[in-house]
């Protein structure tokens, strides 16, 4: 796919994506009529000798107007209508313009996604402005265009500096990041010890707690690396799923940095932030993989055909693996988070003491349930207590752990066969087990298929992970606007 300036014999091409895309829209004596002007740049998208997208931008005193952009129905979705806006940006920033302004017909929901994904702000609204239809304009505005050009460059030539803030649960994280792999400091606050005593995380408090720490850890942060705000290209910051009122301190700070800044502001879904995890270990992982995610919040297999797709293939019906690994911690009196604690005990237990049940292991699907087997730990310790015994508790924990184990395992192999993937990224907190880390590589090995799994630092929430799922987003000139909010349910597939 190449760019170049429009041309009379592009107009019949034009013209038919034109008709396509909008109902009002452009005649042909009127793009004849924008070929050649001065104040005007106009570019078409060519493949393989076809035009599947064109746009025209008008620089008037500071100021981008962008008159006009569509892409081919059958190229939407692939990044193209965003190569787009940046090319006739960089057009529009070269004839002197500081920021790009559009309308965009408000019930167009794919235009409306497009302009968002490059960071633009919705300013105003027109009513009435579209003749044939009736339908309102909305007035967008990006944001300051040289400093988002210039880190897409930086981007593009693997030399970017993201400042990445990480808030969506318990962990205040900030971290520094080069060229997406290059790690310069990753600093991480921890509020366990104030759940601790609650048994779990308590939203209230991981909001007050992040409030408090974010501007001393992204200080830091800044102060490792040895960087100043000057020297980096773009703040990226986890945008969901999470705790809502934690991942709104981190976007409001990046939201500030932007301001005081001009930075552009990249975010990052946290989920896709565990799978890059695996990149910063091993740069040379390729998809296609598979992703065992498993935290606290999340258990999901993932198919990765691509770095940034994502299809979920199957995942917990009911409890988290890390939700199960706590819960049964806590009815042993094991306190919080509840994986160190059994992972460490489970060492030096006997893995087949117990027999607990392993649901939906030879289920076709690629779904786990967990609550069945955290009730039946439960009615095990009741039955065990009423029987005056003593607990085994080291047994049990390896007995239990055991049991989540192989049902993880069985699923990843049985994904792994299903989609040809040639290699397995293992993330999330609960990637921090060793069991699981083992048993889950010597079954690969059986395949041949490598597995991956991040240091035990970049399991577990940090912002490194962050940083390193940003750069990409950089890559593909995916920002965010000053308006956008946290999404506490944001799903895998969905980009922010
Ligand atoms: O990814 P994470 O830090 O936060 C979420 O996004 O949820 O995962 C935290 C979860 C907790 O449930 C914790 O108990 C679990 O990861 N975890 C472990 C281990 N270390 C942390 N689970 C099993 N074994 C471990 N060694
Ligand atoms: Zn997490």
């Amino acid at each position: 796919m190449r760019m170049r300036p429009l041309e009379y014999n592009d107009i019949p091409a034009v013209l038919a994506i034109e008709r396509a895309s909008f109902p009002d829209p452009w005649a042909e004596s009127s793009f004849a009529d924008e070929i050649g002007r001065t104040d005007r740049s106009w570019k078409v998208a060519v493949s393989e000798e076809r035009v599947v997208g064109y746009g025209g931008v008008m620089t008037v005193g500071d100021e981008g107007h962008l008159l006009d952009l569509a892409v081919t129905p059958d190229e939407r979705g692939t990044g193209l209508g965003r190569k787009l806006v940046w090319e006739l940006a960089a057009d529009a920033a070269r004839a002197g313009a500081s920021r790009l302004t559009l309308e965009v017909a408000a019930s167009n929901d794919i235009a409306l996604a497009l302009y968002r994904s490059c960071g633009f702000d919705v300013a105003g609204r027109r009513p009435g402005y579209y003749p044939s239809t009736g339908d309102d304009a909305l007035l967008l505005w990006s944001r300051p265009l040289k400093p988002h050009l210039a880190a897409m460059r930086a981007a593009a030539a693997g030399e970017d500096i993201i400042l990445a803030v990480e808030s969506s649960c318990d962990e205040t994280a900030a971290s520094v990041m080069r060229g997406g792999r290059e790690e310069l400091s990753n600093v991480i606050a921890s509020q366990v010890d104030f759940h601790s005593r609650f048994g779990g995380v308590v939203p209230e408090i991981a909001s007050r707690k992040h409030t408090e720490a974010i501007v001393g850890v992204v200080d830091e942060a800044l102060e490792a690396a040895g960087v100043t705000f000057e020297d980096c290209d773009a703040v990226a910051v986890t945008a969901g799923p999470g705790l809502v009122g934690a991942l709104v301190v981190g976007l409001a700070y990046a939201k500030g940095v932007a301001c005081s800044t001009g930075l552009p502001v990249v975010g990052v879904n946290h989920l896709e932030g565990h799978i890059y995890a695996a990149r910063l270990l091993d740069p040379d992982l390729q998809p296609p993989l598979v992703a065992l995610l498993v935290s606290g919040g999340h258990t999901m297999l993932v198919d990765v055909p691509r770095w940034g797709a994502y299809t979920v293939l199957g995942g917990t019906l009911d409890d988290a693996a890390g939700e199960a690994f706590d819960k049964v911690a806590k009815l042993l009196g094991l306190g919080y988070p509840g994986g160190p604690v059994i992972s460490r005990l489970a060492a030096e237990g006997d893995p087949g003491a117990i027999p607990f049940p392993r649901p939906m292991l030879r289920t076709d699907d690629l779904d786990v349930s967990l609550s069945g087997l955290k009730t039946a730990v439960i009615q095990y310790v009741e039955r065990e207590r009423r029987g005056g015994r003593d607990l085994r508790i080291p047994d049990i924990a390896a007995s239990f752990q055991a049991a989540v184990t192989e049902v993880q395992v069985t699923k990843t192999l049985k994904a792994v066969r299903g989609t040809g993937a040639r290699a397995v990224v293992l993330a999330g907190g609960v990637a921090a087990n060793p069991a699981l880390r083992e048993a889950l590589r010597s079954a690969l090995a059986a395949e041949d298929v490598p597995l991956s799994v991040p240091p035990l630092g970049l399991c577990t929430d940090n912002a490194a992970m962050i940083a390193a799922a940003a750069h990409d987003s950089l890559v593909a000139g995916r920002f965010l606007g000053l308006d956008a909010d946290a999404v506490p349910g944001l799903r895998l597939d969905r980009k922010m």
